[in-house]
């Protein structure tokens, strides 16, 4: 893995913006692993922006979110259909056709998860995922557990995620307690991974993924397995990179 520390936040955005950007200039008809949250914000502001002044063309780009929660539908403002709408898809050009997110509401949660492995599969995988990393070093909803869960699955989430998710619900009851993740396999198969984080919160985590053993107690940690991983963090989320690893392949 690779790790740039970014001055803050907006630096971090934008950096994490080019890489998305050069990966669809580089190849138009990309699949691009996207997510959630608080952290990509910037980062999809960026693409907006560049969009708007026709700097990029997502006509053939292919989305695959890592995640959904169970229970909530698009027109739910919390959930993470909505939430791409207004963050990103709303403002540029890919075609609705392209968008995948997995269905909160499918009546069968078993067989949406089958049905979103077939959409992985079926576009031959992801060429570049962008992950978030949660407190608790979790990505997608993969959270810490006994094995790395490998496909698309039913999740019940962790109270540390619940906690850390009600902020943008009006009070803790109204947070689902499940979710359907994207699995550690498609996540490690896709070409080049991009992981964000700011702030103190996610310091702990960072250490883990980069430093820590790889175990299933730290989802993220994984990733010091896979051979095209990129991390950028703001000063305070890579407090304990140490200063020597910085840009170049550890
Ligand atoms: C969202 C997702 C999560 C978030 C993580 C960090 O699609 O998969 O793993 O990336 O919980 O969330 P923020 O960015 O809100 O701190």
């Amino acid at each position: 893995m690779k790790i740039y520390i970014a001055d803050d936040y907006s630096s971090l955005s934008r950096r994490a913006a080019n890489i998305i950007s050069a990966q669809v200039i580089t190849k138009p008809d990309s699949v691009l692993g996207l997510a959630t949250g608080s952290s990509p914000i910037g980062t999809y502001k960026q693409l907006i922006d560049w969009y708007n002044k026709g700097d990029l063309d997502f006509a053939e780009v292919t989305s695959i979110n890592l995640d959904e929660y169970v229970g909530l539908g698009k027109e739910d403002e919390q959930s993470y259909a909505y939430f791409m709408a207004k963050n990103l898809f709303d403002h540029i050009n890919i075609k609705k056709d392209n968008i995948n997110i997995p269905n909160g509401l499918a009546d069968n949660i078993e067989r949406e998860c089958e049905r979103y492995n077939y959409v992985i599969r079926g576009n031959h995988g992801i060429d570049l995922q962008l992950l978030g990393i949660g407190e608790n070093g979790h990505v997608g909803f993969n959270e810490p557990g006994e094995a790395f869960e490998k496909e698309t699955h039913e999740v019940m989430l962790t109270e540390s995620t619940i906690q850390a998710n009600s902020r943008l619900f009006k009070s803790i009851d109204e947070v689902p307690r499940k979710a359907i993740s994207m699995g550690i396999k498609a996540i490690m198969q896709a070409k080049h991974i991009l992981l964000i984080a700011n702030g103190p919160k996610k310091a702990d985590a960072i250490r883990e993924t980069v430093y820590g053993p790889v175990t299933p107690q730290v989802p993220a940690s994984i990733l010091q397995l896979h051979n095209h991983v990129t991390i950028i963090c703001d000063k305070e989320a890579g407090k304990y990179i140490k200063e020597t690893d910085l840009g170049r392949e550890i």
